[in-house]
């Protein structure tokens, strides 16, 4: 059964925390898809992941890069491979970067805008959209798990 769910958080450090309690159900060759508009907390939400794989290095935006690759600073952490493809033109624009050849394999990758270039990430993918809550700091995180892994402790303590 495919797992879909919505969480809210109120803070970026809700977020992180969610970030990082959602790494621990990433798999190798798992491909986040992040969506939302501007400044609606990917980013955010990538640190926590990136915290929870063990990467130590700082999680920013790669606008200019496409593309950074984070590697875990100790043993039984993951690569991460975060993706911001805000500028590429299309999903066309994405395999001519080779980036194709980037995603999938054994590390997981998280790709902003990656609503942008859907068509061509490779399965599993996991889904998930940021919109704004009633309140300045509320965010939620519509997600959707394609497999039908044990997701039941990521809601477990939150609403
Ligand atoms: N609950 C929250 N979760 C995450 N960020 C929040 C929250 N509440 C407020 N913020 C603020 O929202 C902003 C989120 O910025 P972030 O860079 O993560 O967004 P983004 O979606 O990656 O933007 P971009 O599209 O420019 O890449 C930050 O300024 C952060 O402080
Ligand atoms: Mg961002």
């Amino acid at each position: 059964m495919p797992f879909e769910h919505s969480i809210k958080t109120s803070s970026p450090d809700e977020t992180y925390a969610l970030g990082a309690r959602l790494s621990s159900f990433l798999e190798a060759g798992d491909t986040v898809s992040l969506s939302g508009s501007l400044g609606a907390g990917k980013t955010a939400l990538v640190r926590g992941i990136a915290s929870g794989l063990k990467v130590k290095s700082h999680v920013s935006s790669p606008t200019f890069t496409y593309l950074h690759v984070h590697e875990p600073e100790v043993s039984g952490g993951r690569t991460l491979h975060h993706f911001d493809v805000y500028r590429l033109r299309d999903a066309s624009d994405f395999i001519e970067h080779g980036f194709d050849e980037q995603v999938g394999g054994e590390v997981i990758s998280v790709v902003e805008w990656g609503d942008r270039v859907r068509g061509v990430l490779p399965d599993p993918v996991i889904d998930i959209s940021v919109t704004y809550g009633e309140g300045q700091d509320d965010r939620i995180f519509q997600i959707h798990v394609p497999d039908n892994r044990d997701m039941a402790a990521l809601v477990g303590d939150c609403s």
